[in-house]
């Protein structure tokens, strides 16, 4: 459901936590923003006025859902969703908004839970689309020691994974299918 919300307000707390990780990161991380995080947003934007899907509880969520992998990469599905849930009770939006944007980054990775809301089958969506869209994974390489022949197969079990479980809507799927279909390729060559 559409609903009035302050879209100056949001822009704001999105400038704010670009700011945290421009100050706060070394280059590799502010990169991430570049190359992920406003990607997810703005394809997470989309998606919800698209599905009329509350616009404001899917943009904090898309700003926030990474926010837990510099604590614990492993978890930060789960410890990003409580920081997540602090940082906007903090700035002063209601427990109802921050326990939604909370469950909602609880979700994106589809492994220990899985969307069930609208915005949560959005975020998840918009995470999986940015990486066939972005030079996300020559990032993840570039950040990464493994050797080079296992990266790829991690590689390609994880785009794999991003098409068939991350993507929930059939539409934005097809869309993806070239692009899935090149980096395919691209992955299976080792
Ligand atoms: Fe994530
Ligand atoms: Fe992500």
């Amino acid at each position: 459901m559409q609903k009035n919300m302050d879209q100056e307000k949001t822009q704001q707390f999105e400038d704010e936590i670009k700011r945290l990780y421009f100050e706060n990161f070394d280059d590799n991380l502010m990169s991430f923003w570049n190359v992920h995080l406003k990607p997810v947003i703005d394809i997470a934007k989309k998606l919800a006025v698209k599905y009329e899907a509350d616009l404001e509880i899917v943009w904090l969520a898309a700003v926030l859902h990474d926010i837990g992998q510099f604590d614990d990469i492993e978890n930060h599905d789960t410890v990003g969703s409580e920081k997540a849930y602090k940082i906007l009770f903090e700035r002063g939006y209601s427990e109802e908004i921050a326990a939604k944007v909370r469950d909602v980054i609880l979700t994106h990775r589809v492994k220990s839970y899985l969307p069930e809301t609208l915005e949560q089958k959005i975020v998840a969506t918009a995470d999986a689309m940015a990486h066939f869209t972005t030079a996300h994974y020559v990032w993840m390489a570039y950040i990464s020691k493994k050797p080079f022949a296992e990266l790829m197969k991690k590689f390609s079990g994880k785009i794999q994974r991003d098409f068939q479980d991350k993507i929930f809507f059939e539409e934005e799927r097809e869309i993806m299918r070239p692009q899935y279909e090149m980096l395919k390729k691209w992955f299976e060559i080792v």
